[in-house]
C-alpha cells in the first residue's frame, strides 16, 4: 500500500504544473520518506554531464552539480540500462568516494535506478542509507525502478518543453534580423526597445507570464514592414501621401502575419496598435485611451523614445533632455501618462 501510495503521489505531482525543480524536490522528499532512507538524489542526464535536479537529506556542500556519466555507479547504471543495489558501501569499488559525499554521514548502503523513458536514460534516481544493519531488497528496486520511469517521464516533457520554447525563441530572433537587414536604419532598434519596453513592464511591476507576450510582441513590432516594398521602405527622404498609406498598412499586415500562429496570438498586442496614440491620433484603427492594449501603451512610448533618440538619413538625433521633454509634453495626449512617468524613471536609472 506504501508502495503505491508514492507511485500515486509522484504520478500527482508529474501531472502538476508546478516548475520541473519544484517537482524534483517534492518528489526527492517523498522517497527519501517512503524508503526510510539517509538520503536521495535526483539527477538529469545532459551531453556535458550528470546534472543535479534535487536533493533530500544531503549537506548540499557534500553533493557535486555535474557528475562524469560515465564514472562509478551512475557509469554502470547508465551503461547497463539496470538498477543496482550495492549492499557495502565503503568496501565497494564504484563506491569509494561515496563512503565520504555524505558529508559528516557516512553511507552503508546505496540503491539506484536509471529513469528510462522510450528504451533511453534521461536520469538518476538514488538512495543512500548510513545505517549498518539497512538493506535494500530486489523488491525495493522493482519499486525504485518504477518510481524512476515516472519521474523520468516528467524529466523528459520538461526537456521537450525546454527544447520547442527555445526553438520558438531562435525563430523569432531570426525573423527580427531578416526585417533589420531589410532595414539597415533601423539596426539594433529591435533589441534595444524590446529590452527597455521589458525593462518598463518590470518597473510598472507586470506579472513575469505577461512580459513573455510583451517580450514577443516587442521583438516582433514592425515584422509587417516584411511586406512593405523596398522603395518605400527604404527611402532616404519623406514619403509621399500614398506611399505613408502604404507604410501604415503594416500593423494589419503583421496581424495577418501572426495571427494564425497560435503561441504569438498573445503578443499581437503590440505589433497591431504600436502606432495607435492616447488622443486617437494613430493608426491602423485610431483607438483611444484605455482602448488601446497596456502593452502597446507601454512600447509606443519606447519606441518613439528610441526613434528621436537614433540618427536618421534626413535628421540627427535628438538630445536625451529634448525627447524627454517632447515625452513630458505629450503624456497624457499621445501617450499614456503612466506610461511616461515609468519610463522616464527606467531612463534616468540607465
Ligand atoms: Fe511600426
Amino acid at each position: 500500500m506504501e508502495r503505491m501510495a508514492l507511485l500515486m503521489l509522484v504520478s500527482d505531482i508529474v501531472i502538476g504544473n508546478a516548475p520541473l525543480s519544484e517537482q524534483m524536490q517534492e518528489i526527492a522528499r517523498h522517497v527519501h520518506e517512503a524508503f526510510g532512507v539517509t538520503a536521495c538524489v535526483l539527477r538529469e542526464l545532459h551531453h556535458d554531464g550528470l546534472h543535479l535536479l534535487a536533493s533530500s537529506g544531503f549537506h548540499m556542500e557534500s553533493l557535486p552539480a555535474v557528475l562524469d556519466p560515465q564514472k562509478g555507479i551512475a557509469g554502470r547504471m547508465i551503461a547497463d540500462k539496470l538498477p543496482l543495489i550495492i549492499t557495502n558501501v565503503p568496501a565497494d569499488s564504484l563506491t569509494a568516494k561515496l563512503h565520504a559525499s555524505g558529508g559528516p554521514i557516512h553511507f552503508q548502503s546505496f540503491a539506484g535506478a536509471p529513469m528510462i523513458v522510450h528504451g533511453e536514460v534521461i536520469g538518476l534516481l538514488g538512495v543512500y542509507s548510513a545505517e549498518q544493519q539497512h538493506q535494500f531488497t530486489g523488491e525495493d528496486l522493482e519499486h525504485l525502478q518504477l518510481v524512476a520511469n515516472h519521474v523520468g517521464v516528467s524529466v523528459l516533457n520538461a526537456r521537450l518543453f525546454r527544447e520547442v520554447t527555445n526553438a520558438y525563441e531562435r525563430t523569432l530572433e531570426g525573423w527580427s534580423a531578416a526585417l533589420e537587414y531589410r532595414d539597415p536604419v533601423t539596426k539594433g532598434h529591435t533589441m534595444r526597445v524590446t529590452e527597455l519596453t521589458v525593462r518598463l513592464a518590470r518597473e510598472m511591476n507586470w506579472d513575469e507570464s505577461n512580459i513573455i507576450h510583451l517580450r514577443r510582441g516587442a521583438m516582433l513590432h514592425d515584422i509587417g514592414k516584411m511586406a512593405i516594398p523596398d522603395e518605400i521602405l527604404m527611402k532616404p527622404g519623406p514619403l509621399t501621401r500614398e506611399e505613408t498609406l502604404i507604410m501604415r498598412q503594416h500593423p494589419e499586415i503583421a496581424r495577418e502575419m501572426l495571427e494564425p500562429i497560435e503561441f504569438l496570438r498573445p503578443a499581437l498586442d503590440i505589433p497591431l496598435n504600436h502606432h495607435e496614440r492616447w488622443n486617437g491620433s494613430g493608426y491602423p484603427r485610431g483607438l483611444r485611451g484605455e482602448m488601446i492594449p497596456p502593452a502597446a501603451r507601454l512600447f509606443s512610448v519606447v519606441d518613439v523614445w528610441d526613434a528621436m533618440c537614433s540618427d536618421r538619413p534626413y535628421r540627427k538625433a535628438l538630445a536625451p533632455s529634448d525627447a524627454r521633454d517632447y515625452l513630458k509634453e505629450n503624456a497624457g495626449i499621445l501617450f499614456d501618462e503612466s506610461a511616461v512617468a515609468s519610463f522616464l524613471k527606467v531612463e534616468a536609472a540607465g
